[in-house]
């Protein structure tokens, strides 16, 4: 069976102000696949997942989610932003939290369902006990959790997520990393963390103005030998691209 688009980019580029941050950049992402984005501070990750989520218009070149602009397709998938900052004074419960991904243009209220959506995804998640803690009250990496959470609870088709385990312990990262690879959805998860290589994905794509893909991320290294550093594998990405 042929394997269905979910995303297609052709020929993007895009500029903030007079210098592009990103050029002519060619991608297909099927269905279900799971895809790693990596490169260094700068690079243009965070921009063009927001020109996927429909957030930023391309400056040239289309995208297109099921064969729609992003902006038509947004409530369909599921984002964690880079940096959330949450007011912890405010005496919002990890509830409120997940309960906001059920939310969207056209949806203004909660029913009953949203409620039922949002404890089904807090027991998958583990994450049941918090459900009426303050955000103030959770530790960095339980915070990431619920954002995960509110990420997946609109039962998206497409996760996007940047940075999903920046600020956590080891411990932390391999159970976000655990709950990732099970998740039967397309992913698209941009890290500094290189280990994310040994945890399932499909495809990597390195992105520094330009995008370089690559099919065999990990190169046959178990994660006790990857002593490889992360400028030596960026370096080896560029060269050595499917594209
Ligand atoms: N709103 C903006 N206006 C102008 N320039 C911006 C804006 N947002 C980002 N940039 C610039 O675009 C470039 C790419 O930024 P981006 O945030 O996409 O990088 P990144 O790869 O996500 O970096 P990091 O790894 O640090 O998160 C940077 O040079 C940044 O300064
Ligand atoms: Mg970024």
């Amino acid at each position: 069976m042929k394997k269905q688009i979910a995303i297609e980019v052709k020929n993007l580029f895009f500029k903030y102000d007079k210098e592009y941050i990103l050029e002519d950049i060619n991608l297909k992402i099927y269905e279900n696949e799971y895809i790693a984005i990596i490169g260094p501070n700068g690079g243009g990750k965070t921009t063009f997942l927001k020109l996927l989520l429909g957030l930023l218009t391309p400056t040239k070149g289309s995208i297109k989610v099921y064969d729609k602009p992003p902006s038509r397709y947004k409530t369909s998938i599921g984002y964690l932003p880079q940096r959330v900052n949450f007011n912890l004074d405010m005496p919002i419960s990890v509830k409120d939290i997940v309960l906001q991904g059920r939310l969207n243009s056209k949806k203004l209220f909660y029913e009953k369902e949203d409620y039922k959506k949002c404890d089904q995804i807090l027991e998958k998640l583990d994450l049941k006990d918090l459900k009426e803690r303050k955000i103030s009250q959770l530790s960095g990496g339980q915070r990431q959790k619920i954002l995960l959470a509110r990420a997946l609870v609109s039962e998206p088709k497409i996760l996007i997520l940047d940075e999903p385990t920046a600020s956590i312990d080891i411990k932390g990262q391999k159970e976000i990393y655990k709950i990732l690879k099970e998740l039967e959805l397309t992913k698209i998860v941009v890290s500094h963390d290189i280990k994310i290589l040994f945890e399932g994905i499909d495809r990597v794509a390195y992105i520094n103005r330009k995008l370089f893909m690559h099919e065999n991320p990990n190169f046959g290294l178990k994660p006790a030998e990857g002593h490889f550093c992360e400028m030596e594998l960026f370096d080896y990405l560029r060269k050595n691209s499917d594209v």
